[in-house]
């Protein structure tokens, strides 16, 4: 803090002072930055998504209505799918043409060791029925508003396989053989399919393979695709987390060939997982409890989550090398908390885990550095949507529920296509243990955006315990009026289940000003008219 904002901080009784700079430049915040991802893994899909449209369960056309309805009021800016590790296993050729004819697969993770005791091995979780393929996944993007952005096969299909799912979904009515498959799937129209991944995870599930050997395929795969008019966007897989040698090595070799342009997008993922307060921990049993946790787990996984800061600057550093004026964008299409297995909502959703306060100052967090890096992130697609990882949504036959992340989603909308505004942030500092040493994360977390002359503006307080006092100021114009939105609850470790589906829930302030306490483990919205 500096010292002429420690005396403003003190003659207004507030400790941090957020300052939005109005008149500084910013990027439009991406819509597809507010993107879900939809894996063909335990719960996601079947019992999930997918009820059939045979089922009790209120559905459109097999998809689940209580879902859509719900999501739709977030506003998904894309919802990538199939997945993930599944991405790399799937042949498109099997989720289309009539249902009742289409092949049973068996899915990637049918040997996963985390399958909770009692699940049903046999069911559609493990062995694939393809009753939900491209034209049912369209559908649903379709119904929620979200752009498809489909993962293509690169460890076990061809790259003409690529190109056909691309006239499957995209060539005109009635000009090719897959057109007509497609119409007779329900979709006559093409579906103007416009992002395309490049694999997934190419450095593990998706092949194993090197840096350069990747990049090879990946111009390999991605020199001639049919664009059918539609402005192509070509994602390319990133790194894991702060591996900047995959994305050094990858971009050095695209260059050599004069291909870096060839991709619009550059995949990067990141979980949260280590619960143990250490950096050296293990993946396999570094993981903490969704439910159970005390101070040292609560740090443990927000210091993670907002390690994507320096993860995205760090990239985009590197990208630079070769990328000058950044015509790639970063596409952070896997992020969210993993916990250990022992809270899925049912035995077959396999890493579905419960949801709390915790996950929604993580969610707050995150989509804050996404949001002041607009620039630099043209999507992302937080992991997973229902029932898996940091999802939105628990649903199981007929119970459904939404989760403290979801609400998080639902503050942030007004973000979506504002400009990123500059936000300058005074607030002590939280202290906590890493390595046995202290250790510090921000007071308090926030980003701002503008559409026309509306200001939002959001807060997280990732304190477990403190409540934290802050003065709004906006700079460059003149605030008007305030409506503010606030999502706590008195216990961090509060959740919503199938039997208590409000026991956190937003609620609209009443009349509030731009000085304001923000509870421990909090995130608010705040829209503030400007003149
Ligand atoms: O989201 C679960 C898995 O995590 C995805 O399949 C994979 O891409 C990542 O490792």
């Amino acid at each position: 803090m500096t010292s002429a904002m420690a005396l403003a901080a003190r003659q207004t009784g507030a400790d941090s002072r957020i300052e939005i700079l109005v008149d500084e430049p910013g990027a439009v915040i991406a819509p597809e930055i507010y993107g879900q991802f939809v894996e063909n893994l335990g719960g996601v899909v079947y019992d999930g998504i997918w009820v059939g449209e045979n089922s009790k369960i209120a559905n459109v056309g097999g998809l689940r209505k209580a879902l859509i309805d719900a999501l739709k009021r977030v506003q998904p800016g894309m919802i990538r799918w199939p997945g993930g590790c599944f991405a790399d296993q799937y042949d498109w050729r099997d989720g289309v043409g009539p249902r009742e004819k289409r092949p049973r697969r068996t899915n990637f993770w049918v040997d996963d060791e985390s399958w909770p005791k009692g699940a049903n091995r046999l069911g559609p979780q493990s062995y694939d029925t393809n009753q939900f393929g491209t034209a049912e996944f369209v559908r649903f993007c379709e119904l929620t508003g979200g752009q498809p952005y489909f993962a293509a096969n690169l460890r076990s299909l061809p790259a003409e396989e690529l190109y056909r799912w691309l006239e499957y979904c995209n060539s005109p009515a009635g000009a090719t053989t897959l057109s007509d498959v497609r119409a007779g799937d329900g979709h006559p129209a093409p579906m103007g399919v416009r992002y395309w991944g490049v694999g997934n995870e190419s450095w593990g599930c998706g092949g194993n393979f090197d840096p350069e050997d990747y990049a090879s395929e990946l111009r390999r795969y991605s020199a001639w695709m049919p664009k059918y008019g539609v402005d192509l966007r070509v994602v390319g897989s990133g790194p894991n987390d702060d591996d900047f040698s995959w994305t050094r090595r990858c971009f050095s070799k695209l260059a050599r060939d004069g291909q870096v342009h060839g991709i619009w997008g550059w995949a990067a993922h990141h979980y949260s997982w280590n619960a143990t307060g250490k950096s050296k921990a293990e993946w396999s049993t570094g993981k903490g409890d969704a439910l159970k946790f005390g101070a040292p787990q609560y740090y443990s996984l927000l210091r993670g989550a907002d390690d994507v800061e320096r993860i995205i600057e760090g990239h985009w550093a590197v990208m630079a090398e070769h990328d000058p004026r950044h015509r790639v964008k970063l596409v952070v299409d896997e992020w969210g908390a993993w916990y250990a297995p022992g809270t899925e909502p049912f035995a077959e959703a396999l890493l579905g885990q419960q949801n709390t306060m915790r996950d929604a100052v993580i969610a707050g967090l995150t989509l804050d550095i996404f949001n002041r890096h607009a620039e630099k992130v043209g999507m992302a697609s937080v992991a997973q949507l229902v029932n898996n990882l940091q999802a939105l949504f628990l649903a199981h036959e007929d119970q459904f529920c939404v989760t403290p992340t979801y609400h998080v989603f639902g503050l942030y909308t007004g973000h979506q296509g504002g400009r990123s505004i500059p936000v300058m942030l005074s607030a002590p500092r939280i202290h906590y243990e890493w390595d046995g040493a202290p250790a510090l994360l921000r007071g308090l977390s926030s980003s701002a955006s503008l559409k026309g002359q509306t200001l939002t503006v959001t807060v997280t307080n990732p304190s477990m315990e403190a409540e934290r006092e802050a003065e709004i100021v906006v700079r460059g114009a003149k605030a008007g009026a305030v409506s503010g939105v606030m999502l706590s609850a008195g216990d961090v470790h509060s959740h919503n289940t199938f039997e208590n589906s409000e026991a956190v829930k937003p609620k609209v302030l009443p009349s509030p000003g731009l000085r304001f306490v923000f509870p421990a483990a909090s995130v608010t919205k705040f829209e503030i008219g400007i003149g």
